[in-house]
């Protein structure tokens, strides 16, 4: 049992968990003791550790600079600053939450190709100078409130498939549109130092990743002979996140990529992972207050509601964290706890009798990237 009653509040309380558990006998224990009736997350944060460790395994070339909008979790971001990844902010509020943990500036980039300009002033006043672009309204407004930014150009480079397309919105054409975009940075004075791309949340081809690092040596070679100083490649995210999925398979493209295209030159390579590091550490419990059965041919399909109000239970490897600044426990509330009965990574399909129903009802269990 998680002492201190089970009840979910919505500070951060952290449980070090010994012996055998997994998130699912967590969320059963907290139902079981009947007073928890508002949804909530348990919180894996070994899962965050673990996939940390598996990208620098499998791409130590790249450093992972969380996008920070995926999840802005505090504690999710303090442990990844804590691990040493960088950050992705696409707002003044990214930006400040990531700045107050401590982050210095140099290891942000302000991944939004289409900025507000007093985001862009806020940005430039606390010193993080790294972000992109993908228009020439993009570059003048750069050019006003952020005339010695360290620009990165974005060009859109789509998968053949993805669960979230990000072209439409992001990246400019890259055989056409981008160099003429290089060209009149350069006109402007202003320093253009790398290329991104992002292939689509969800992406479903990793040789995607192969077409935007050759696209991006093109404009490497073209930002040398405008006398840009291109240094810098940013291949976004896409990264999958259940916890099913697996680096290593992507991780070869990529390698491979950087090996045939960028092995000639100094280049710092950063990647933009949201869900890869958010999605598998965060398991949503929501009581089921009602459900209706709808038999429609040979199939059954069960109508569900629950509230959305969440909380959060946190459960990491301590040990391996807690001497990390900027994790420390004075600033969140730890907690340890006996063996639980059930191993890590087994999923038995639990069936508790959640409080105040005179019937039984079903609990949901659902796998959540996005708050
Ligand atoms: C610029 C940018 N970088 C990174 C991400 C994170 O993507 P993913 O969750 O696919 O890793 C997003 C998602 O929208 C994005 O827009």
């Amino acid at each position: 049992m998680i002492p201190g009653k089970m009840r979910v509040i919505d500070e951060q309380r952290v449980c070090v968990l010994d012996g055998e558990w997994s998130p699912t006998s967590v969320i059963r224990e907290i139902v079981e003791e009947g007073i928890q009736e508002d949804p909530f997350y348990v919180m894996d944060l070994g899962e965050v550790v673990e996939r940390y460790r598996q990208w620098t395994e499998y791409m130590p070339r790249v450093e992972p600079f969380y996008a920070v909008k995926c999840n802005d979790d505090k504690l999710l971001v303090r442990t990844l600053a804590a691990l040493g990844t960088g950050f992705d902010c696409a707002s003044r509020a990214e930006i400040q939450l990531v700045t107050d943990i401590g982050v210095k500036p140099e290891r942000i980039i302000f991944a939004n190709p289409a900025k507000m300009a007093s985001h862009i002033r806020y940005a430039t006043a606390v010193g993080v100078t790294t972000m992109t672009f993908d228009s020439e309204t993009e570059l003048h407004k750069i050019k006003q409130y952020s005339p010695d930014a360290q620009l990165v150009i974005r060009i859109r480079c789509d998968a053949a498939a993805a669960q979230c397309p990000l072209g439409i919105k992001f990246g400019c054409e890259p055989l056409v549109e981008a160099p003429r975009l290089l060209k009149l940075a350069a006109v402007m004075s202003l320093s253009v130092v790398g290329v991104s791309f992002h292939v689509g949340s969800g992406a479903r081809e990793c040789a995607v990743y192969a077409r935007g690092i050759q696209l991006a040596r093109g404009l490497f070679e073209l930002g040398d002979s405008l006398g840009l100083h291109m240094r810098l490649l940013d291949i976004g995210g896409g990264f999958a996140g259940d916890s099913a999925s697996d680096l290593r398979q992507v991780s070869q493209v990529i390698n491979a990529a950087l090996e045939s295209k960028f092995a000639d030159r100094e280049v710092r390579v950063i990647a933009e992972p949201g869900r890869y590091f958010a999605a598998a550490a965060y398991t949503l419990a929501a009581m089921i207050h009602a459900s209706r059965e709808v038999h429609a041919y040979r199939h059954a399909d069960i109508l569900i509601s629950f509230f959305f109000q969440t909380t959060l239970v946190l459960c990491p490897p301590w040990a391996v964290l807690k001497d990390l600044w900027p994790l420390s426990e004075a600033s969140i509330q730890v907690e340890t706890r006996p063996s639980g009965p059930q191993s890590r990574g087994a999923s038995p399909t639990p069936t508790p009798t959640p409080p105040h129903s005179p019937t039984p009802m079903h609990t949901v269990f659902v796998e959540c990237a996005l708050k």
